[in-house]
């Protein structure tokens, strides 16, 4: 992995970068998107930067309402309300994977009032900087774990929810058997991310293969590639002023700013973006 960092600390194109990702082995990419998240905690230690998803526009009329200290936040707390809002969480044990740097598991705990929301990343450092930001919120825990192999006990919580965190896995059977031990029957699993199409109609088996019944499923990429053109120019500045110089093509690429890969790739529709909500039987 270090010859990896020390490629990309000294320029690897984002291009191939992105190439890379897409055809590298399971196990090396998800070692290698490790490497990108520890890093980016490590560099960006500033606790305005809450959420690392590509956020979901829609109209005024369906979004959520929010307080003013949220509103700088909105588009990317909108996938988060996109993807739990047909689901009851108040006085419920909740889990997220792949909770990052911890802005949608705060504003679920505080909106959604869950008994316990446990929020689980495999970035030690992203997972230490939430304990401290949000230490004053009392139903919020957050702990290190990788989302393959979580920690915690069979049939426990009531809902599992995973935002844009999935395509960076090595091994997708081995997640979905771990969301369908860890729920208990009936329990609820609300998931959103990115795939091509031909990812998704194997990962649509394999919900059902893991034991899941699917009770709705949509397409959501025009609001994400919305929310990615109203959210371009504050993002782009904020890589240019905080990220390291040697990976600013890198992040832009992986922020989906547009004109890089990923971006043009959801606009053109050769990646789509899905949300599913299931049932564990
Ligand atoms: C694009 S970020 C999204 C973070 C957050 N859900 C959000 O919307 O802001 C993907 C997150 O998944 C985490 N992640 C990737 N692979 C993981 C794994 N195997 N287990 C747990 N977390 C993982 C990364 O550390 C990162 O924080």
């Amino acid at each position: 992995m270090e010859g990896v960092g020390a490629s990309l600390a000294t320029g690897i194109p984002a291009s191939l970068f992105y190439v890379v990702m897409r055809i590298a082995p399971p196990q090396f990419r998800s070692r290698m998107w490790k490497w990108l998240y520890q890093r980016m905690a490590n560099s960006q230690i500033d606790s305005d930067f809450r959420f690392m998803n590509y956020g979901f526009d829609e109209s005024p009329l369906a979004a959520p309402l929010l307080k003013e200290g949220d509103e700088p936040n909105r588009l990317f707390i909108q996938l988060y309300n996109m993807n739990i809002r047909d689901t009851e969480l108040q006085g419920k044990s909740v889990l997220e994977v792949g909770s990052g740097r911890g802005g949608g598991a705060s504003w679920i705990a505080k909106t959604m009032h869950p008994e316990t929301l446990v929020a689980v990343d495999y970035s030690g450092k992203a997972v230490r900087l939430c304990s401290k930001w949000y230490s004053n919120q009392k139903n919020l825990i957050f702990q290190e774990g990788n989302a393959e192999r979580l920690p915690f006990e069979s049939n426990i919580f009531d809902v599992v929810y995973n935002v844009e965190s999935s395509h960076c896995y090595a091994n997708i059977p081995a997640f979905l058997s771990e969301v369908h031990r860890v729920l208990k029957p009936e329990g609820k699993f609300c998931w959103t991310d990115l795939r091509d199409r031909k990812s998704m109609d194997n990962l649509h088996g394999q919900f059902l293969e893991a034991g899941f019944n699917i009770d709705s499923n949509s397409e959501i990429t025009e609001n994400v590639v919305s929310a990615l053109d109203k959210i371009d120019r504050d993002r782009r500045k904020m890589i240019r002023d905080r990220a390291p110089a040697s990976l600013r093509k890198s992040f832009e690429t992986f922020g989906g700013v547009p004109g890089t890969p990923i971006y043009e790739a959801l606009k053109s529709g050769r990646i789509s973006y899905f949300r599913y909500r299931l049932t564990r039987q």
